[in-house]
């Protein structure tokens, strides 16, 4: 009885390595604000992490700040931004969530 029993267990086991079902992610939606080329944002930084990062950094950052960021996430991070839409979303940071200069 007891082998059964593992036998059961192994190939239950073996069916969990195939993903037969979808892999349930904690998906966190912030509200960012939709107009400046949005799209652009969205397309780039969302593909490793969430807008999470993005609005946490508190209210009224410089440009200097987002284009070091920006250009952080390029350098060392490797993010495949070109440099026309890195202009565009630091421009989209400044405006939306630095303080606007
Ligand atoms: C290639 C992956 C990747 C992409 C694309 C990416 N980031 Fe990041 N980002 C990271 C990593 C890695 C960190 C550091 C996370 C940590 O330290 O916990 C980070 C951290 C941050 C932080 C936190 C502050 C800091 O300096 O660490 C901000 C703000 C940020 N990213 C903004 C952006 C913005 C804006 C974009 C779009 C231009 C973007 N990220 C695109 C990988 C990426």
């Amino acid at each position: 009885m007891k082998k059964i029993i593992l036998s059961a267990a192994i190939a239950a086991t073996g069916a969990f390595a195939q993903v037969d079902k979808p892999i349930e992610m904690p998906y966190y939606d912030y509200p960012m604000v939709q107009k400046d080329h949005y799209e652009v944002v969205a397309a780039n930084c969302l593909t490793c992490h969430s807008f999470g990062y993005v609005l946490n950094q508190g209210k009224h950052r410089n440009r200097s700040y987002w284009t070091g960021t920006v250009r952080k996430m390029v350098d060392e991070f490797k993010a495949p931004i070109s440099k026309e839409d890195s202009q565009i979303i630091i421009n989209y940071l400044v405006k939306n969530y630095g303080d606007g200069k």
